[in-house]
């Protein structure tokens, strides 16, 4: 028997996929419940996917994550597709089954759902009116899971409309979508307000908006993850707001992938945070 039949192996497979902080995470889970296992970097070109993907059930692999930038393909070259995976048309998450083959999933949004959970006592979606700034390709995971969970008002808004209309017309056909200049009463009221812009990130833009409806009252997260607070999130927790950074979202996006892999469900915990951060 060769070891690769006992051994499960899993891996993130992205380009460029160097600063993927995943293969921390899974180490983590890995070494803190025993399980012989391995989860590793696969830095593949948009050239050499298929075949790379085509590779990995034969050499031991039992799945994969994905990331930027072949979500989209391997959402299509997938055998099947979750209801999740299928409303996004991508996929971030793939389980290679003997009999069923490739099985696409997409648990970004539940990775932001329950960093909220996380780290928001009683996080209510019911709270009030939710606004999403960006609409990009991490937005359209987000957008989707707020309005599963059943949030009552969701307000879009992009620096450029056109692409936030695409959106709503693509997936989510309830939000609203307001002018970029409109911003000030886009976050008047709102319950939850999400920077999913490059907007204050690192290397990125900076922060050029209006946050003063940001109060006590509002819920500010960011879903990319940065080292240290974000201008966006240090602004709203000057306002007062409560904020949530997008690191908890990397962290808990990873927790089904785990599961259905090594046979464990996997927490999310302080010394998760450390080890992942410790460089
Ligand atoms: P991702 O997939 O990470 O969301 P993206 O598709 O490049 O990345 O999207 C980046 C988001 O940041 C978009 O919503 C973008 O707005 P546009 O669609 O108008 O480009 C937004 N963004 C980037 N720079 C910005 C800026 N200076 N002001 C406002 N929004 C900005």
């Amino acid at each position: 028997m060769t070891e690769h039949q006992t051994i499960p192996l899993a891996g993130v497979i992205g380009w460029p996929i160097a600063h993927s902080l995943s293969p921390r995470v899974h180490g983590h889970w890995l070494a803190r419940y025993g399980i012989a296992g391995h989860y590793v970097p696969l830095g593949v070109t948009e050239a050499d996917f298929g075949v790379a993907l085509a590779a990995l059930p034969k050499l031991g692999f039992v799945g994969a994550n994905v990331t930027m930038p072949h979500k989209e393909r391997a959402f299509a070259l997938a055998d099947s597709r979750s209801e999740m995976a299928t409303r996004l048309g991508a996929a971030n998450t793939l389980v290679f089954d003997p009999s069923q083959g490739i099985m696409a999933d997409n648990t970004d949004g539940f990775g932001f759902i329950e960093n909220l959970r996380e780290k928001v006592n009683g996080w209510d979606a019911g709270a009030g009116p939710v606004t999403v700034l960006g609409a990009g390709g991490a937005a359209r995971a987000v957008i989707v899971a707020l309005i599963e969970a059943g949030v009552p008002e969701l307000r879009l808004l992009n620096r450029t409309k056109a692409r936030a209309e695409a959106l709503r017309d693509e997936i989510a056909p309830t939000v609203s979508v307001l002018d970029w200049g409109e911003a000030e009463n886009a976050l008047a009221g709102a319950a939850l307000v999400v920077n999913a812009t490059s907007m204050g990130m690192e290397g990125g833009p900076d922060m050029a908006l209006n946050l003063h409806e940001i109060g006590p009252d509002t819920v500010a997260t960011d879903i990319v993850y940065a080292r240290g607070e974000t201008p966006f999130l240090t602004a709203a927790k000057g306002r007062g707001a409560k904020i949530v950074d997008g690191f908890g979202m990397l962290l808990h996006q990873a927790r089904p992938g785990f599961e259905r892999w090594f046979g464990h469900a996997p927490e999310v915990d302080e010394n998760l945070r450390r080890a992942v951060l410790e460089c």
